[in-house]
Parts: structure tokens; sequence; C-alpha cells
């Protein structure tokens, strides 16, 4: 049985005092028996601050990204043992704002996500075709080879301690979500494609969705075989509507 993930990408939006007052309003929402796990991933700078407040809570706390090394002259990275000391268990890597409008490579990628687990932390990992590659039939085409980039490098064994998050570009914060059918074909063939190579870690990882989900849709896409939570941008900026999809997630587990 795969647990539900439910994780906010909040990235750059709000104060450091909004976003604890948004850490707060999730942390007071939750239900006392919570069978989906949930996450938040606020900017860098206002970990120091969610972290105090999620202390002690059940939600987990990433980071919008990892440093492909340690530490040393990095300007503007942060590393998993900075990111660590403020208790941070995940970190997504790949985003497709990452990869088209700052120029990440499929093989700095990989790098991230190995630094991630091997300090401990939960990479998920950001895959998912342009609009243009889709019209083009070349979907299947573009997430396997942006999955093989990383297992290539961290070997299928590593997705025992990482997550998928299938994101069509298309559908990120365009409002244009892609269809329960449309998102369980991907995440169908993604799944097949693991199996080849190692059964076990093919039915236990988690892939979640992302891209447009919000409280109205999110009971359809969770509800698809392979569809194992979301990853969240607006809709996780408000705790009632983030909610609404932890609750979803939470019916359909
Ligand atoms: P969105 O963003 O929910 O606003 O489309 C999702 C994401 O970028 O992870």
């Amino acid at each position: 049985m795969r647990r539900p993930l439910v994780v906010g990408n909040w990235k750059m939006n709000g104060t450091c005092q909004s976003a604890v007052q948004l850490a707060d309003a999730i942390v007071s929402g939750l239900p006392s028996e919570c069978q989906v796990e949930v996450g938040v991933c606020p900017s860098y700078v206002f970990i120091p601050g969610v972290s105090e407040r999620l202390a002690g809570s059940m939600v987990q706390l990433g980071g919008q990204n990892v440093a492909d090394q340690d530490s040393g002259a990095f300007t503007g990275e942060v590393s998993a043992p900075m990111l660590k000391e403020f208790g941070c268990s995940l970190a997504i890597v790949g985003h497709s704002e990452r990869r088209q409008v700052y120029g990440e490579t499929d093989a700095l990628i990989a790098a991230r996500y190995q630094k991630a687990i091997e300090h401990g932390i939960t990479p998920i990992l950001c895959i998912g075709e342009t609009l243009e590659e889709r019209e083009a039939g070349d979907t299947f085409k573009v997430v396997d080879g942006q999955l093989q980039a990383v297992l290539g490098q961290a070997g299928i064994q590593s997705l025992g301690h990482a997550v998928i998050a299938y994101e069509p570009v298309w559908a990120i914060g365009t409002g244009r979500t892609a269809t329960p059918e449309q998102a369980q074909e991907v995440h169908a063939h993604i799944r097949q494609q693991l199996v080849a190579q190692d059964p076990e870690v093919a039915s236990n990882v988690r892939i979640l969705y992302g891209g447009s989900v919000n409280a109205d849709n999110a009971s359809s896409l969770f509800s698809q075989e392979d569809i194992d939570g979301g990853l969240i941008g607006g809709a996780s900026l408000k705790a009632d509507s983030f909610l609404a999809i932890v609750q979803a997630a939470m019916e359909n587990s």
C-alpha cells in the first residue's frame, strides 16, 4: 500500500509572517487521525520560522531545491545539511521552473537528487512534458528521458528513498489541469517502465501529480490507481483549499 503524500510548493510567495500563519492554519486544520502524509515547501528564507511552527506536528518541511554540493563557494545555493539543520525532510528537485527558467540540466538535477538522498532528505523528482512535446506525441519519451537521466546516475534502488512528481508543464499555474485519465495514463506508463527495472521498487514508489490541482479536481485525480497524492502550487497558498486537497487524498486512500 502506498501512503498518499500531499505537498504544498509555496514558490516565491508571501512574507515570513504569512508563511508562518499558513503553516499554523494547516497544522490546526489537519484532522488528528490523518492517514496521508503532508508537507510544505516554503521559500528558503521562511524555513526557520515555519520550522518552529511545525515542530511536533505531522507536517513535513521541505526545500524547493537542494544543492548538488555540501558546502563551499556556490553562491545562491542551499545544501542538504543546511536544510536538515532546520528540520527539512523533503526537497523538490527538477521542477519545470528550474529546468525552463533557470536552465537546470538533467545532469545537475541528478546530482541534486543524489545529494538529497545521501543526507537522508527525500527528493521529490519532478518530470513532465511541455505542450509542444505532448502535441508532437513525445510525452512518454520526454518523461522516460528525464527519469532515466537520474536513475542512470543514482540507480533504480534510489527510488526507495524518493518520490516522483509528474507535472505536465502546460498544466502548471495555467488552470489547465490534465484530466484524471490523461494523468493516469502517464503515471501508469512511468510505473510500467520501472517494473521492468525492479518490480518491488515500481509498486512502492509514490508518483504524485502536479499542475493546477485544486479543491474541486483533487478527488477525481487522486481516485486514479497510480496517482499517489499531489504537488500543489497555487492552491497550497490558502489553508482552506490545501486542507480540502488533503481531505480528498484521505478519502481516496
Ligand atoms: P500549480 O503548481 O498547482 O500552481 O499549477 C504546481 C507546481 O508547480 O508544483
